[in-house]
């Protein structure tokens, strides 16, 4: 390869986020100029025959929409891992203030020396008699982030820097502690009587087109990642989504938790993430998609904000590498996100839109859980109980939850009352 000279890399870089705004700019946000499509039926199986019951749908369509998600959309995740080790690397008996015990564990797989594991953080409420309920989600930054007590160890992974986050050289500092804190609401779950269980992304594979290559996906692949990924191969998002069922592997085996009450939580390209987390693995008693845009909640088919060309062009390495076809093509995909929705039945699951964030297409996001009522019914399970989107800051739904806030594309405390409201209505608390 030829190496391009610094000014020109440099003023590429400049010009990455720039060309971001300009795409979001130019994406369609009028609804009138949606051009009409059909989603791919639900309940029908592959060789046609009507999907009538709750047993047809858990022993023959559940599992085929499963594949067809693996095949097209996020690539099929390996099964040769191993053994999972954990170790206890820390207990902090005085977290937030005395509000929580905090355990940072590492977990590793023995068989794969090469992968240096991911250090998950387990936030227990202080208060607690008995084994609780909790929220297991991946981070954007390391365990520093999400939390400001400045004796959580710095992580030493690579990380993108952003205009606050206090990344410097790929690599997080003093100044990286705490700048997720908003998004956690840790105190908030500790006071409700919620755990929280988080691992830092970058653990499993850097977010970079080429972070496969010093993550988890190389050391697992049988040539030990030499060649690109190919048609049905894994994506990050997966490789992700895999951290968060080892993180449920530890949390079976810790008594403080009550592994049956488990709803795994993630706000958007980690959004994505737990939904695929939630749809393959049904230890997850519930799901919670904040802003998960394309790729995630929203109708591929509405190309309504981000579509599916410019996603897969921007975010190559989240998907499998066969998605790429549906660029411009939505129609073809044999699957849209209704049915990832419905993998989650008769689970609860709780999508969450924001008015700001149109890029994710909102009517998009609350369409799918809309569509994927007839799952539900099967069931005997009642989703939103409206048909409309409703207004900003009003929750709607019963086992299926959405709300749309005001405010733009994050996570913030107002989101947080709403999962742990339905966590509390659906463990049953
Ligand atoms: C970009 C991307 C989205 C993604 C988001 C995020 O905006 O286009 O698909 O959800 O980043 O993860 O914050």
């Amino acid at each position: 390869m030829r190496f391009l000279p610094a000014p020109i890399l440099t003023s590429l870089f400049t010009l990455l986020p720039l060309m971001a705004v300009a795409q979001q700019k130019t994406a369609n946000y009028d609804e009138a100029a949606i051009v009409p499509y059909t989603l791919p039926e639900l309940l029908k199986t592959q060789d046609g025959q009507s999907v009538k019951t709750a047993a047809d749908w858990t022993n023959i369509r559940r599992s085929e929409v499963l594949g067809l998600f693996e095949k097209f959309v996020f690539g099929k995740t390996p099964q040769n891992w191993g053994k999972v080790r954990f170790e206890t690397l820390s207990v902090q008996n005085n977290a937030l203030e005395g509000k929580a015990i905090r355990k940072i564990v590492r977990v590793t797989l023995p068989d794969h020396p090469q992968w240096a594991g991911l250090e998950l953080m387990l936030h227990l409420p202080k208060a607690a008699t008995r084994p609780v309920p909790c929220f297991v989600g991946v981070s954007f930054g390391g365990n520093e982030a999400v939390s400001a007590d400045t004796d959580i160890p710095l992580s030493t992974r690579w990380m993108r820097a952003s205009k606050t986050n206090g990344v410097v050289d790929n690599r997080a500092t003093e100044q990286s502690r705490g700048n997720e804190k908003e998004r956690w609401q840790l105190e908030l779950a500790m006071a409700r009587g919620f755990a929280v269980a988080t691992y830092y992304y970058g653990d499993v594979e850097p977010d970079r087109n080429d972070g496969w290559k010093d993550g988890l996906r190389a050391v697992l692949s049988k040539d030990g990642a030499s060649t690109e990924w190919q048609d049905g191969d894994w994506g990050a998002i997966a490789a992700w989504a895999w951290g968060l069922s080892r993180v449920v592997d530890y949390l079976e085996t810790d008594s403080a938790v009550d592994a049956g009450k488990l709803a795994v939580i993630g706000h958007s390209r980690l959004g994505k993430t737990s939904l695929w987390a939630g749809a393959q693995d049904k230890r997850f008693g519930m799901v919670v998609s904040n802003n998960s845009g394309e790729g995630g909640a929203a109708i591929m088919r509405r190309n309504f904000g981000e579509t599916t060309a410019v996603i897969t062009k921007a975010f190559p390495h989240w998907f499998t590498k066969t998605y790429s076809n549906y660029a411009n093509n939505e129609a073809a995909c044999p699957v849209d996100s209704h049915m990832l929705i419905a993998l989650a039945a008769p689970r609860a699951i709780y999508i969450a839109s924001a008015e700001e964030d149109r890029w994710a297409d909102p009517k998009g996001e609350f369409l799918s859980g809309l569509h994927a009522q007839s799952v539900f019914d099967l069931f005997g399970k009642k989703g939103y109980g409206v048909h409309e989107q409703p207004p900003v800051n009003t929750p709607v739904g019963d086992v299926v939850g959405y709300h749309i806030r005001t405010g733009i594309h994050d996570v913030t405390r107002y989101d947080w009352e709403q999962y742990i409201a339905f966590a509390s209505r659906h463990f049953g608390l």
